[in-house]
């Protein structure tokens, strides 16, 4: 009996071998060959690497598989182990600084590349051409499911397309634990991202300790706690304590920093400037023109939007730039951000700066006079201008979002575009570098489903137009685009399971974007990849979107008629729809065409089916909200 039960593990094993012999990597890697036989894990496997240096990403296997194995792997110097790291000797040009290659053959497995960067990322890909299993937060027993720690045979080569490959956490508007921090850290690692930008200041809450400006975290870091829709939430009451928020030390800063070197990624602080210091005026009122007495803001809406990115302020939320105390503010501040940070760049925003107060302010017209300008935009290309030198004589990079070509920049500036690409176009054929994260594709913050299903927020993005970016415009010289990155506000992210909800799967496939060839990008294949990291994200308990399951849904008018238009975002779902206020099933209407609606109160029911069984979210939507999304 016991020998057919062994049998039958073996079977098994062997059959769901076959259904793993699809690779399901994200991002796609340059070069696979596969073979057909396999590499079998056991508690004896042995994991060596060659070289000091390649210690780390060895050990950090060995960890991530003893987890879910409940195996006892250590990693020790070696040359012939089992599963081997190797930093080249001689260089391999084609893969350069990041790159890889992975060579699992029935005997073992062998990581190379030129530098440390690539053995980690030769790592995370063979992390994942194990078992989803491999995720488990508990030890996995081997069971008749088949669970078995064996990996195909192949033969892997593989570089990023990009040198600058970043996700944006915006952590003023909610505070993420330092702890929390990491697990963004790490997961973005794992998909072969570089670069951290820690939004660290907004109106919301300074994030940063900077010690010689102590009231900037007693202060700034703190607000009124409130819950709901941010943007419509209650000013402080009379006398109300602020008790929400939260800031970083200098120590855990530094931490932070070494935990993300470890995993090849390099962190670019953000302290936004001119423009959104509302926190840094609550603790400084002296240095915006009003001095008004402002407070951390909670949430509520202190801005006017006029359209067309126009808008004015309630409340100051704006240095001076013709106020000496700013600058000694601001090199203050700067000094302290260059000696934590080891990046070159700092990124000082620059972006909706409202010019409103500069504008009707004594000191801000006589400098305007002095500067020999009638127009107040200027005061931010001079207060840009200060803030260049101030970085470059503590040997740092200017770094901003694109509305800092608006009153001029220096030579060496890079540029961040994200109001769609048109500041990024201008910035590289004036010679700066760029990194591009548009709106329209990169601000992973925007509702992702439809929006009677997923929170409100400012706009909509689906994971297939994220999918679909080209990060190097027409007529831009491609050496000027450093790369890419996805920009996660956080005005409606309250925790960081919910951050990896409007995370992911869009930093799956931006990450494809960024590291992947263009000319391997294929929507269809990458949406079954992304499905068996949903599954690979389920065993992990770890948060995503399912929001591509969700019909997308628009309207056209034809003549006075409403037209519906509907479509699947992933291919393999078929549409049902009801209009007669009953509730849709496989046998309701089957949408394969454009619909003209009949004129009345109707309500369109959609639900997305696969093989017979519903998936996703049941859509509802009445006629008015039809006719408000004609030509979405
Ligand atoms: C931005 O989204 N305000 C850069």
């Amino acid at each position: 009996m016991k020998k057919l039960l062994h049998l039958l593990l073996v079977l098994a094993a062997t059959s769901v071998l076959a259904q793993n012999a699809t690779l399901n990597l994200i991002p796609q890697p340059v070069e696979i060959q596969q073979g057909t036989g396999t590499f079998t894990l056991t508690k004896s496997t042995t994991i060596g690497y060659n070289k000091a240096e390649a210690k780390f990403a060895a050990e950090m296997l060995a960890r991530h598989l003893n987890t879910p194995t409940g195996f006892n792997l250590s990693a020790k110097t070696d040359a012939a182990a089992n599963i081997q790291f190797n930093l080249n000797a001689t260089p391999n040009d084609k893969i350069g600084k990041e790159g890889y290659t992975l060579e699992v053959t029935p005997k073992g497995v062998t990581i190379s590349a030129n530098q440390t960067a690539g053995l980690f990322y030769g790592m995370q890909t063979l992390l994942q051409l194990f078992d989803k299993s491999i995720e488990s937060p508990v030890k996995q027993a081997v069971t008749i499911r088949g669970i078995s720690w064996r990996i195909p045979e192949v033969k892997i080569t593989d570089y990023p397309r990009f040198g600058w490959r970043g996700l944006m956490l915006d952590v003023s508007r909610h505070f993420f634990p330092k702890e929390d921090v990491k697990k963004y850290i790490d997961e973005m690692a794992r998909y072969k991202y570089n670069v951290f930008h820690w939004h660290l200041t907004d109106d919301n809450g300074w994030r940063l300790e900077i010690k010689s400006l102590p009231k900037l975290t007693e202060v700034g870091a703190w607000r009124v706690e409130r819950a709901g829709h941010f943007g419509d939430r209650e000013d402080p009451k009379p006398g109300e304590k602020a008790t929400y928020g939260g800031f970083y030390t200098h120590e855990d800063v530094r931490e932070i920093i070494q935990y993300a070197a470890e995993r090849n990624v390099t962190i670019v602080p953000e302290i936004d400037v001119p423009g959104h210091s509302m926190a840094a005026l609550a603790a400084y009122p002296e240095l915006s023109c009003t001095d008004e007495k402002v407070y951390v803001n909670p949430g509520t809406q202190f801005a006017d939007w006029w359209g067309n990115g126009t808008f004015s302020m309630r409340v100051e939320n704006t240095l001076n730039p013709s106020d000496e105390k700013v600058y000694e503010f601001l090199d203050k501040v700067f000094t302290e951000v260059a000696q934590l940070f080891p990046n070159p760049y700092i990124h000082v925003g620059g972006d909706e700066c409202y010019k409103g107060y500069w504008k009707n302010d004594p000191g801000c017209q006589a400098l305007m006079k002095k500067l020999g300008t009638h127009h107040v935009e200027d005061l931010q290309g001079y207060f840009m201008g200060r803030l260049d030198k101030m970085l470059q004589a503590k040997g740092k990079k200017l770094l901003g979002w694109d509305e800092i070509l608006e009153g001029g920049i220096s030579a060496g500036a890079t540029v961040m575009s994200w109001r769609g690409i048109k500041g990024g176009i201008e910035a590289a054929q004036m010679g700066h570098d760029v990194v591009m994260t548009p709106t329209t594709f990169a601000y992973i913050d925007y509702t992702q489903g439809d929006p009677t299903v997923d929170p409100r927020i400012y706009a909509r993005l689906r994971c297939q137009t994220s999918y679909n970016y080209e990060p190097v415009p027409d007529g831009v010289d491609a050496k000027h685009i450093l790369g890419g990155q996805g920009n996660l506000w956080s005005e409606q992210i309250p925790n960081m399971r919910y951050a990896f909800y409007m995370t992911y799967p869009r930093a799956w496939a931006l990450s494809e974007v960024f590291w992947s060839q263009k000319k391997d990008k294929n929507w269809d294949n990458f949406s079954k990849r992304m499905e068996a990291h949903f599954q690979r994200y389920d065993v992990a308990q770890k948060r995503y979107s399912s929001a591509v399951y969700d019909p997308i849904v628009t309207t056209k008018m034809d003549g006075d008629k409403l037209v519906l238009h509907m479509a699947p975002e992933i291919a393999g779902l078929d549409l049902y729809y009801t209009i007669d206020d009953v509730m849709p099933d496989n046998f309701s209407p089957k949408y394969t065409a454009p619909v003209t609606l009949p004129s009345g109160p109707i309500t369109l029911r959609v639900q997305a089916y696969r093989n017979g069984r519903p998936i996703g979210h049941l859509i509802t939507l009445k006629r008015e909200q039809l006719e408000d999304r004609v030509d979405w």
